[in-house]
């Protein structure tokens, strides 16, 4: 096996950026085989090296985070059912056995989905309770009414009773059938279901961002990106709504007045 960087091998499988480990490193903070190591470019065989930063022994299983633009007619989960799984989409040279998306979108539905072996990082994105949102934009059969604002704001109520947490809602201008909508919490088929309580129906719908990650105009349905340190610390931020609207409604109207 190649021998790699020790700040490469503790970025790949950890949350630390090289710019802090390096830091740590200089601190003497990190060990390699139980012997500290103050240069992060040090080489070090990622096969049998027992690394820690910080006290806390770095897994030895690399953590990968993978970006997919979901198109149409694939299944979010780990093995074919219904239809093939997105898991098919993500190319050879980024599989690995114990991938799986990190929440559902629809089998007719597009858009941003994150595909990752991160069991802790997926958690944190799809627990209710860190209210991590995920903006849609949908394309409707019926125009967009203005009372939708405060029926979502208030949280809507499903025809099977339950109540969704406030959500925001937002037409694009000029496109009175298109809407922005952003939700805290993943109910099955929850976009569709709310659009169904208020009597329009959801005739396309894709994910145009987790977290304060934005969907990137340039990957294609199908397509997939491996996320970058940087944009994996952005799933767990914070994004405004009508910042992102007016700033993306030009993009992602026109992907979806071309479906
Ligand atoms: N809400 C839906 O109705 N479908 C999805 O795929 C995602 C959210």
């Amino acid at each position: 096996m190649p021998l790699i960087r020790l700040d490469k091998y503790i970025s790949q499988r950890s949350q630390l950026t090289r710019s802090q480990i390096k830091a740590l490193c200089a601190r003497g903070k990190v060990t390699v085989d139980g012997a500290v190591v103050k240069s992060s470019d040090t080489k070090i065989d990622p096969e049998t090296a027992v690394v820690a930063a910080d006290g806390a022994q770095i897994s030895s299983e690399t953590k990968r985070y993978i970006l997919l633009n979901k198109p149409e007619g694939y299944v979010s989960s780990t093995e074919d059912g219904d239809g093939p799984s997105v898991l098919e989409l993500v190319p050879e040279e980024l599989r690995t056995k114990d991938l799986f998306p990190a929440g559902r979108l629809d089998k007719d539905s597009l858009g941003a989905l994150l595909i990752t072996n991160d069991g802790d990082l997926a958690h944190k994105i799809l627990s209710p309770k860190r209210h991590v949102s995920k903006i849609y934009i949908v394309k409707l059969d019926r125009p967009f009414k203005s009372k939708y604002v405060d029926i979502f704001e208030s949280g809507v109520e499903l025809a099977s009773g339950e109540v969704c947490l406030p959500a925001k809602v937002k037409m694009v201008e000029n496109c009175e059938k298109l809407a922005f909508i952003e939700l805290t919490e993943g109910k099955y088929h929850q976009v569709k279901r709310m659009f169904a309580a208020v009597e329009n129906h959801v005739d396309i719908l894709m994910r145009v961002s987790v977290g304060g990650l934005i969907l990137p105009e340039k990957l294609g349905f199908g397509q997939c990106m491996e996320l970058l340190h940087k944009d994996v610390e952005n799933l767990l931020r914070p994004l405004d709504f009508d910042a992102f609207c007016s700033e993306f409604s030009g993009v992602f109207s026109a992907i979806l007045i071309n479906k």
